[in-house]
């Protein structure tokens, strides 16, 4: 399923050569990041995603989607324990001879991106680290050097459900118009994803009286539910709380969030003013109501 604005101009990425970055910002608290409650959910943040599995599919996805595109300098914007980025980096010459030619990975969390580190200092990656709050990230543009000043990303990522973290309409609109500043003018893209809310919240009786019924295949994103169960434990319109439970270790974390309705995150892309919007459905082309996860490529053109 596409969505299009009615103008669309056309376009190739090109290569870039690498930069320097500038020191990393403090973030602000809250329960969801940098608090004793992020520290336990980093901790089992893997054994939740199990990157092996969910790379299976995810990682596929964006391989071929960014070399198809011929997006070859990327900013993920919530690095996360690093699984996406360091899958990137690693499998990159898949698609460009040479590898991409630089890959960024953003984690406000110092929890989180403790752990990206570590990883990618084990397998020696090529992985610059920024700490921007999304919501700052125009002040911090020159940062990233003369390659996004003049040209931009080619693409930006922003998945694994995340975008939820925030909840007034104002950071939502600013978030997004901040990474469609940093895309390159011609076709930069934004892979942002969600998960399916609508059906949590058409059934929010049926699972929060228990939580076995909570539908969920395991197959996407989050592929390691047989060590880190999963359930939301509140479910209003405007506030969801999901409770991950670490079943070998008995810890608890949680994590508070906005339900997107889907129509409602699409008219959020389109009134950020991306050309065009691709849908996908547990990364299958379409609007699927009974998917667990819907993703969005979007195309930034010069008139955006
Ligand atoms: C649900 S996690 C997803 C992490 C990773 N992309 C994955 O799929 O495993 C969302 C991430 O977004 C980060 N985040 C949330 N709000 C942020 C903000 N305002 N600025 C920068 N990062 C933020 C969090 O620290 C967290 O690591």
């Amino acid at each position: 399923m596409e969505y299009k604005k009615p103008e669309r101009a056309q376009g190739k990425c090109t290569s870039r050569k690498k930069a320097p970055f500038g020191p990393p910002m403090q973030p602000e608290m809250s329960s969801n990041i940098n608090s004793e409650n992020s520290r336990v959910l980093a901790e089992i943040w893997d054994d939740l995603i199990c990157p092996k599995k969910r790379l299976e599919t995810h990682g596929r996805f964006l391989l071929k989607k960014l070399g198809w595109n011929n997006c070859s300098s990327i900013f993920d914007a919530c690095l996360g324990t690093g699984a996406d980025a360091l899958y990137l980096l690693e499998h990159g010459h898949e698609v460009f001879t040479q590898g991409f030619d630089r890959i960024v990975g953003n984690e406000i969390d110092a929890h989180f991106r403790s752990i990206a580190l570590a990883k990618a200092r084990e397998k020696g990656a090529d992985l610059a680290i920024t700490a921007y709050d999304w919501r700052e990230l125009g002040k911090y543009r020159d940062n990233f050097g003369s390659m996004v000043t003049t040209l931009g990303f080619d693409a930006i990522l922003c998945m694994g459900n995340s975008l939820t973290y925030m909840f007034s309409r104002e950071d939502q609109m600013r978030v997004l118009g901040n990474f469609k500043a940093l895309l390159k003018e011609q076709n930069g893209l934004l892979f942002i994803d969600t998960r399916n809310y609508d059906y949590m919240r058409r059934h929010r009786n049926e699972i929060l009286s228990d939580r076995k019924n909570f539908r969920y295949s395991s197959k996407y994103v989050y592929c390691g539910t047989d060590r880190v169960s999963i359930a939301p434990v509140k479910i209003s319109d405007d506030e969801l709380v999901m409770e991950y439970v670490h079943l070998h270790s008995g810890k608890v974390g949680y994590l508070t969030l906005y339900p997107f309705g889907t129509s409602e995150f699409v008219d959020l892309l389109l009134k950020t003013g991306f050309s065009e919007i691709k849908v996908f459905s547990d990364y299958v082309p379409g609007i699927r109501r009974d998917a667990d996860f819907y993703q969005f490529i979007c195309v930034k053109s010069p008139a955006d």
